[in-house]
């Protein structure tokens, strides 16, 4: 039974943002007014908790997006990809309210200096006692490049070129403090050895660093690493340094199967353990009493999406940097697009049109996991025997905590009854759960 077990993730989209603004679950009103507040994301964390998820990625952007129509009044309108508060505050707070689950906050390798981030993720792994992970993103939007002093952001495959160099650094000012470095003997004295802390002396294309970082190695060392580029040079950055990659994976079964591979393929040509990788596909289950309430939900959701189409379509645009507002919603997107953000995202919908883009906006992933708890249990366990791992990152991007309840407390145990998923967890660290099987 073991060896078909897979793991669970949160995908946190549109981040530390207001989540249920617009829901009209009774609960909602209290959430719409404090948005700001750590409230619905520790109900959220404790309920991943209670389900034995592995983590939380926190996900984030760094700028008011003005891609679409050339100004930031759709954005505001809906709270599309904006307002969001910064995902390394939320994370202490969330670690405060759990004991296992991991925490990933989202930060940018075209935002941080390296020494900066090395340091961050180095104090939040030790005031989590070991549960802290860093979602590794190079940047998309201009928008974003152009509040930290650029016009616009290097080109796709070099931001790439920068984040080897960037996570080279990170993971040796990690590695700077040996794991006894601290003696902390009052009567020597001697607080640390300094035969046992050294400088990197980091001399690269983009970066200059001297090193050591200026605290002790945390608990887990090198916490771990997310990645989601699905490019071709992205999946080449993943195979190296990602301990777990999160993709929508495709849209089939076929593709999920061919992305997985393609990774531990490129793990393997350099020598890494592709076991060592999990590769986590989005999902965005609805579950009810009877599939036609489950049905029902998911057409009100997506006629709900479609009334609102101009939000979904401000989304898209920030993504890839193209004006979507140009197209008409009824003729498939053209061939000659290109993009310097998501290229992996363009090129799935080339040849769509936007209005089927804004339908399926909800279904991320490309499978319908809509139903009873008994139907999607059975079809999230097929799929992953078809795709041999490793495991789902659920997706609601406007949750409440109904939603929280019926994933956590109702999806997740079918789950577990059928041994799919961990019903404990193992380990005291993020790391060493990921890898337990
Ligand atoms: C599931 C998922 C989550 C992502 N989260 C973020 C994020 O929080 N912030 C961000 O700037 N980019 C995020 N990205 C974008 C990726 O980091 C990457 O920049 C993007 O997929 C484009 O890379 P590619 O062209 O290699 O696919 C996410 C992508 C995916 C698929």
């Amino acid at each position: 039974m073991a060896k078909h077990r897979f793991h669970l993730a949160w995908f946190l989209s549109e981040g530390y943002g207001p989540k249920a603004w617009r829901s009209d679950w009774p609960g909602s009103q209290t959430d719409r007014a404090r948005w700001m507040m750590p409230d619905i994301f520790i109900d959220l964390a404790k309920g991943l908790e209670r389900a034995c998820f592995d983590y939380l990625i926190i996900e984030d952007s760094s700028n008011v997006p003005y891609t679409y129509r050339g100004s930031h009044d759709a954005y505001l309108k809906y709270a599309a990809c904006t307002p969001k508060l910064d995902p390394a505050v939320l994370a202490p707070y969330l670690a405060q309210a759990t004991r296992n689950l991991g925490i990933v906050p989202t930060l940018s390798v075209s935002e941080y200096p390296p020494y900066l981030l090395a340091r961050l993720v180095n104090s939040l792994d030790h005031v989590t006692e070991g549960r802290i992970g860093w979602n590794c993103v190079t940047g998309s939007n201009d928008g974003a490049a152009q509040n930290y002093g650029r016009d616009k952001h290097h080109p796709h495959d070099e931001r790439y070129d920068i984040a080897d160099e960037f996570a080279d650094i990170v993971t040796r000012l990690w590695d700077s403090w040996e794991p006894d470095a601290v003696v902390l003997d009052p009567e020597t004295p001697i607080f640390a050895d300094g035969s046992k802390v050294r400088p990197i002396g980091h001399e690269g294309k983009y970066f200059r660093c001297r090193g050591p970082l200026n605290a002790p190695r945390s608990p887990q060392g090198r916490p771990p690493i997310v990645q989601a580029g699905s490019s071709g040079r992205g999946q080449q950055f993943a195979s190296r340094w990602a301990d777990t990659i999160i993709t929508d994976g495709g849209g089939s079964v076929a593709a999920m199967k061919a992305f997985r591979d393609a990774i531990r393929r490129g793990a393997a040509a350099i020598g890494r353990d592709p076991d060592r990788i999990k590769v986590l596909f989005l999902a965005s289950p609805f579950v009810d009493l009877s599939m036609e309430m489950a049905q029902d939900r998911r057409r009100r959701q997506q006629a709900d999406s479609l009334a609102h189409a101009e939000m979904q379509i401000a989304a898209m645009s920030r993504l890839v940097g193209i004006d979507f507002s140009q197209f008409d919603l009824d003729e498939p997107l053209p061939a000659h697009l290109t993009s310097n953000g998501h290229q992996s995202l363009l090129a799935k919908w080339i040849g769509k049109t936007p209005r089927s883009l804004v339908q399926s906006y909800f279904q991320k992933g490309g499978i319908d996991f809509t139903g009873t708890v008994d139907h999607v249990a059975g079809l999230m366990g097929e799929v992953m025997e078809e795709v041999g791992g490793d495991g789902f990152l659920l997706l609601n991007t406007y949750f409440d905590r109904r939603y929280i309840a019926e994933i956590c407390d109702g999806l997740v145990p079918e789950l577990q009854r059928r041994g799919l998923t961990r019903r404990a967890y193992a380990h005291k660290h993020f790391k060493d759960n990921l890898m337990e099987f």
